[in-house]
């Protein structure tokens, strides 16, 4: 059972991606194209979470450095940053001048951007064939926290003598039509690359792939094909396969501790495990993503409990949901955001499957419902003494 847990584990990197193979053919491309004139480039990948972006290009970075080793080419010099990490969103700039070695003996007088900026400006004399591969994970972050960053950065692609191939890889499936179109402008728009959710049949041909390294099945058929239909409905996440699956496993070996008598060898995950685990799954993620929510959005659900939890409604407006926020924050003593921004985070959480906003031309007068029970909202904020206030709860 442990190497089946070990086969699914979500760090264990598989040795072939299947079911990515055009992703990466483009990804590959586009860097050798890249490598090949000796300019730069910006390559945007997007998709919803789990589905493999991260995973992929790792393979992409893999096989541009053996390409390149086989081409006689300098070694092509990765920079990797994942956003969560960042405690300064300038420090991007840093660790890329510091790959370039001219940075370390520049006076300190300006900025790594600008010193970036002016490198690139002028004809270097780094090794011809040098080009640093830039990748920048979890790229919401810095979109939410500073787009000017990001608008630096996939300027910088546009520099005459810039050497490096920006690839910055993103999850929020809206993220793109807020973010493109300003890069657009300024004449910096990246390639883009998109990754779709996996199909049942996609998450089916991956599980089999992962679990081929073992010789014996411990999965019903009709198990994995369960599993892999309900998350292909629900979001096409693999991650949530993978840790769906080993839910089964654990069901399946506390079944086992618990009843000894049962028979030796019937030690196989059926679909009534992988149902047990299926639920589970998807009832702590809702909860999970509602505790998640920066504040304003867990406070306009608040709002939306308040306004449904005593009444036979299931429906409101943008704008009575807005009248009830603007009531909550004052008495709760919490600066309301604007309008704008009210509607913006109506979108994302209809985004995350929370809630579902119905067709008007007029953003305010649309119908707004609630794709979740109210008592996975109530759930996620049983013991926060600030949620309980908003609802007009006391805590002991
Ligand atoms: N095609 C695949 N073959 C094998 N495993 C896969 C495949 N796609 C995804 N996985 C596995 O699913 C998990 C999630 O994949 P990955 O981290 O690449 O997703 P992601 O798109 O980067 O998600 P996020 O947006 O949340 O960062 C990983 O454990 C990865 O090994
Ligand atoms: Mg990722």
């Amino acid at each position: 059972m442990k190497a089946v847990k070990e086969a699914l584990h979500v760090a264990t990197s598989p040795t072939i991606v299947v079911c990515r193979e055009e992703e990466q053919r483009k990804a590959i491309e586009f860097c050798k194209s890249c490598i090949e004139q000796e300019k730069a480039g910006g390559l945007y990948v997007c998709g919803c979470p789990g589905t493999g972006k991260t995973l992929s290009i790792n393979k992409v970075i893999e096989n541009l450095s053996s390409w390149s080793h086989e081409m006689g080419l300098q070694p092509i010099q990765v920079v990797a940053i994942n956003c969560t990490s960042l405690t300064n969103t300038s420090e991007i700039f840093i660790r890329i001048a510091e790959k370039f070695n001219p940075y370390k003996r520049a006076s300190g007088r300006s900025t790594p951007l600008q010193h970036l900026q002016s490198l690139f400006s002028r004809k270097s004399n780094l090794p011809i064939g040098t080009i640093l591969l830039v990748i920048i994970d979890e790229m919401d972050y810095l979109i939410t926290k500073d787009r000017a960053v990001l608008h630096d950065l996939f300027m910088l692609t546009t520099f005459p003598f810039a050497r490096f191939i920006l690839i910055g890889i993103a999850n929020a499936i809206d993220l793109a039509d807020r973010f493109l179109p300003k890069l657009e402008s300024l004449n910096c728009k990246p390639t883009v690359l998109s990754f779709p959710a996996y199909s049942r049949d996609q998450i089916l041909e991956i599980l089999r792939q992962r679990l081929m390294v073992l010789e014996y099945s411990v999965f019903q058929p009709l198990a994995l094909d369960y599993c892999a239909r309900k998350v292909a409905a629900a979001s096409g996440d693999m991650r949530k396969v993978l840790d769906t699956c080993r839910t089964a496993i654990d069901v399946l070996e506390a079944e086992i501790r618990d009843n000894s008598t049962k028979e030796v060898g019937n030690d196989i995950v059926t679909f009534d495990h992988m149902d047990i685990a299926l639920s589970k799954a998807f009832k702590c993620a809702k909860v999970d993503i509602i505790q998640s929510l920066p504040q304003h959005q867990q406070i306009i659900l608040c709002c939306i409990v308040k306004l449904f939890q005593h009444s036979k409604k299931n429906a409101t407006t943008i704008a009575e949901l807005n009248r009830s926020y603007l009531q909550i924050c004052k008495s709760l003593h919490v600066p309301a955001i604007g309008s704008i921004e009210f509607i913006d985070m109506c979108r994302v959480l209809s985004d995350q499957g929370l809630l579902e906003l119905g067709k008007s031309k007029e953003d305010r007068l649309k119908r707004l419902t609630l794709k979740i029970d109210i008592s996975d909202i109530l759930f996620a904020f049983k013991e926060i003494r600030f949620f309980q206030n908003c609802l007009g709860n006391k805590l002991p």
